[in-house]
Parts: structure tokens; C-alpha cells; sequence
């Protein structure tokens, strides 16, 4: 192929991904309910020839390329969208009212689809197989662990995936050795007392100066607790109680979120946290409900695949850059709970956060994400084959 057809055929599949992306854009869906973007994707997928495993999923698909045998690496992407109301501003604007792309899973799934075509294009030297994840259900947490229990990365040599990151400027690839994103937990607190007349406080057991004191009292959990080299966020982020001004209602409820890097500082933060609560249900004399729901843990890379991806990044013509961990959680850590793995965060320098309904992804990241992708891959057989 000359350099000409090369530069056509790759100006087509900017256009096809870009414009891929906007479809998936427009009708975004909530986790597990993926229906119409997973049939949209097999689509796709089936038009460039590229096979499908028979896998028992709802929703999301598992994609092969390569040979039936010999090594195997995995390519991970999510698919799902959030209960946002989009404020973005884009041409293709969310058609499903409430629902919106608001972390950029529909360009992450276009990036995998144009790293399927891309690696499609090169099957026949592939030195082993590429299976590219289009998983559903990321921001429940619950589409990877739903992911591993179908086997599709059974006997897999590596795994790698990627975020968009509007922080990080347009070309540059973030990583880092070790914990990458935080393990994000939740919890509900639910303080059972006695009401009574805002006069007569002394009939009663306050449950709102209940909650001030356990509000209070968790400022501590990192403060006075966990290692001062070990970063961990607490944050209340509900407080409900009463419903008038001259009644002492008789409950309280409170949620909200730890973030940690560690597992023995979320386990700590978990233990004490309980203590906490009990100690001052027990001072109080109220019964108090704590609810722990342990979410995913934190991703962490594995030493050598994160700077094996970094170098290829700096090799596909992007710009590999060493950075932070950031207390966001993602469900690929319990991927790396199963095989060595990297996470990979892909600058687009937009100006809004994620989950924010103003949102945006650069297509122009679109098409060297793909490259870098189906590159990585390809890079990756090669190591563990030996070639
Ligand atoms: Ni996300």
C-alpha cells in the first residue's frame, strides 16, 4: 500500500470512529441496560468481519482477532452511560432524556472498536490473539466481576485499558506503577432514637445531635488514623433528618463515600469506622445501622506492563507522561485482580470534569487511541511470544 492509500484509508476510519462515536453518543443507556449499544457495536464488528464470543452476557460483547491459539492479550473498554442530564452543548446530543455519555464510555468503546479494525487489518502476523472487551456496567462496578465469571480472560498473558482524562492535554498517555485509581466504598448510617416535642428534649434521645457528633467524629478516620503517606478521602455527602421546626425527629440518615488506596487502609478505615459508629451509639444510648458496601478496589498497575505501555505510548506517537493517583474508581481493578494489567488515562484537555453534564471528549484523541491501542496489543504478543 503506498503512503497515499494509507493516509486515505486512515482519513476514512477517523471519519467512521468519529462518527460511530456520535451514534453511541445520541442514544446513550444506563448500565445493564446496554441493549441497543451492544447490538450497534456486533454490528460493526460483524461488517469488518471481526468475531464475536459466544459468551452468556446481557448486555456487552467480547471480540477476538487473531489466531485460535497462542497468547493472548486483552484489550478492555466500558460502554455504559450515567443518569446525567447532558448540558454539553454538542451536535449530537443526547437523545434519551436524563441519560448521558458523561464519563466518555462511548469513546472508549469507538477507540476499541478502531483498535479491532486496525488489528483485523494485521490478523495474519499477529503473533497469538487480541480479545477486546466491550464491557457493560462499569459505573455500577459490577460489569467486570460479571466480565471474569464468563471466563473470556481465562489464560490471558495481560490486560490493559484506558480512561479519557479531560486533565491531561490532548496526546499525552498518564500511568504510573502501582495504585492508579482509588477502591471506592459506600456507606449508610442510619440513627434510630426517640422524637419528641422541640421543648421537651430531655423526653427524647436527638438523633440530629446524634449525627453532628458522628459527622464530627469520622474527620478522624484519616486525620488520626491511617498512615500520613497513605491517601484516603472520607466524605458525608447526605445528611437527612426532621421535618418541621418544633419536633425532634426520632431518625437520622447519612451517606457517603471512602476513597483509599490501600488495602490495609481501607480495611482500617472500614474498623474503625464501625467502632466509631457503635461508640457513639453506645454514648448516646441510640441504635444506629451501618451499612458497608464495598465497591471496586483500587487499580493497580502492574510495574512492568505500566512501563511497558508507557513506552509504546512515546512509540505510537503519543506522549507518555508519569502521574498521580486519582481517588475516581474504575471496575478494571478487578481485572488486575485475575492477571497482570495496566490502566492507562488518555488526555483529551477538555475543560469539564467527568460525570460533570457539560462533559466533553476531543475526537481528535479518538483515532490515536485506536492506533495506540491495536499498537499495545500487537506489542504486548510479541513480548510474551517471544518475537
Ligand atoms: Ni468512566
Amino acid at each position: 500500500m503506498s503512503t497515499q492509500d494509507s493516509i486515505l484509508q486512515h482519513d476514512s476510519l477517523i471519519k467512521y470512529l468519529t462518527a460511530f462515536r456520535h451514534e453511541l453518543h445520541r442514544f446513550p443507556e444506563l448500565s445493564n441496560q446496554e441493549h441497543a449499544t451492544t447490538a450497534r457495536i456486533r454490528e460493526q464488528l460483524a461488517k469488518y468481519d471481526i468475531r464475536v464470543l459466544d459468551l452468556p452476557l446481557t448486555t456487552g460483547l467480547v471480540a477476538e482477532v487473531g489466531a485460535s491459539d497462542g497468547p493472548l492479550i486483552v484489550l478492555r473498554s466500558d460502554i455504559d452511560a450515567l443518569p446525567i442530564e447532558e448540558q454539553s452543548g454538542v451536535e449530537y446530543v443526547s437523545e434519551h432524556p436524563g441519560v448521558m455519555h458523561a464519563c466518555g464510555h462511548d469513546f472508549h468503546a469507538s477507540a476499541a472498536l478502531g483498535a479491532a479494525i486496525l488489528l483485523k487489518q494485521q490478523e495474519a502476523s499477529l503473533p497469538g490473539r487480541v480479545r477486546i472487551l466491550f464491557q457493560a456496567a462499569e459505573e455500577t462496578g459490577q460489569g467486570a466481576p460479571d466480565l471474569i465469571a464468563t471466563g473470556a480472560l481465562d489464560g490471558a498473558a495481560g490486560i490493559f485499558g484506558i480512561h479519557n482524562d479531560p486533565t491531561l492535554p490532548l496526546g499525552v498517555v498518564g500511568s504510573k506503577a502501582g495504585p492508579l485509581t482509588a477502591a471506592v466504598d459506600r456507606f449508610e448510617i442510619k440513627i434510630n432514637a426517640v422524637g419528641t416535642h422541640a421543648a421537651r428534649p430531655h423526653d427524647g434521645n436527638d438523633p440530629i445531635i446524634i449525627a453532628g457528633q458522628i459527622i464530627g467524629a469520622v474527620q478522624t478516620l484519616i486525620s488520626r488514623n491511617a498512615p500520613s503517606g497513605d491517601n484516603a478521602v472520607v466524605s458525608i455527602t447526605q445528611v437527612h433528618s426532621g421535618s418541621t421546626w418544633n419536633v425532634i425527629p426520632d431518625s437520622a440518615w447519612l451517606e457517603g463515600t471512602v476513597r483509599s488506596f490501600s488495602q490495609s487502609t481501607r480495611e482500617l478505615i472500614e474498623r474503625r469506622f464501625r467502632q466509631i459508629v457503635q461508640g457513639i451509639a453506645a454514648a448516646f444510648d441510640a441504635q444506629i445501622d451501618f451499612n458497608w458496601q464495598a465497591g471496586p478496589p483500587s487499580v493497580v498497575n502492574d510495574a512492568e506492563w505500566a512501563e511497558f505501555a508507557l513506552k509504546q505510548a512515546d512509540a505510537s506517537g503519543l506522549q507518555s507522561r508519569v502521574v498521580e493517583a486519582s481517588p475516581i474508581g474504575e471496575d478494571f481493578a478487578f481485572y488486575q485482580q485475575q492477571l497482570p494489567g495496566a490502566f492507562m488515562m488518555i488526555g483529551t484537555g477538555e475543560p469539564y470534569p467527568l460525570h460533570h453534564p457539560a462533559f466533553r471528549v476531543n475526537d481528535a484523541a479518538l483515532f490515536p487511541t485506536s492506533r495506540y491501542l491495536a499498537e499495545l496489543a500487537t506489542a504486548a504478543l510479541a513480548k510474551v511470544s517471544g518475537k
